[in-house]
């Protein structure tokens, strides 16, 4: 996978682009993103705490986090006043299939299962990162600024997690992210049944 090769430089580190027909899907259904995007941020927020809570010996993952999760609270926060100005209800949405189906290929054991949950963490934010900056340029404001600002912030955070990983499993984690990246590309590219902020472009 030669995007790995670049990884130093903080090159993607996802195996396939997001489809442009996922775009169009997300464009033509901006409140139902929106209304995903922001359980997005609050999820993020949880799992950064999870992994707090499951390696409280990892005194530097833990600041990291710490961290990380009051920054996805901020975004939850700016994606709350986004639907306000846009008069957009907040209401109970189910989950796409995305974080699920991708927790399922972590490994359920340590010390494998610390890894994959940073490189897991790490595809997310490299995903998300990936779609505000394709969303970006066709919104108008506040949403394009608040979506540009995204893709800086979520880029940051999967270069933290790989960060961590690397240092996790320095001989195993190439391998891994390969293998989970690979999961992660069909979960975005094939057919989806809901719009979501990580779902595939929409079935026909
Ligand atoms: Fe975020
Ligand atoms: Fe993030």
């Amino acid at each position: 996978m030669s995007v790995l090769a670049d990884i130093d430089s903080g090159a993607s580190i996802l195996c396939a682009p997001t489809p442009a027909a996922w775009v169009e899907d997300a464009l033509a259904h901006l409140p139902e993103l929106l209304q995903d995007h922001a359980n997005c941020e609050k999820k993020a927020a949880s799992t950064a705490l999870a992994l707090m809570f499951a390696y409280p010996e990892d005194r530097p993952l833990g600041a990291a986090l710490s961290r990380l999760a009051r920054e996805e609270l901020r975004h939850f926060e700016q994606v709350l006043r986004a639907m306000a100005l846009l008069a957009l209800p907040f209401a109970r949405q189910r989950p796409g299939r995305y974080a699920q189906q991708l927790r399922r290929a972590a490994r359920t054991g340590d010390p494998g299962r610390k890894l994959d949950l940073l490189l897991t963490g790490a595809l997310i934010e490299a995903r998300s990162a990936e779609r505000f900056a394709l969303l970006a340029p066709h919104l108008s404001p506040p949403l394009a600024r608040l979506y540009a600002d995204l893709a800086g912030a979520e880029a940051r955070h999967f270069l933290l997690y790989v960060g961590f990983a690397r240092a996790a499993a320095p001989q195993e984690w190439r391998t891994r992210l390969e293998a989970l990246a690979e999961r992660e590309a069909q979960l975005v590219t094939e057919p989806d049944e809901t719009l979501r902020f990580h779902s595939g472009p929409l079935r026909d």
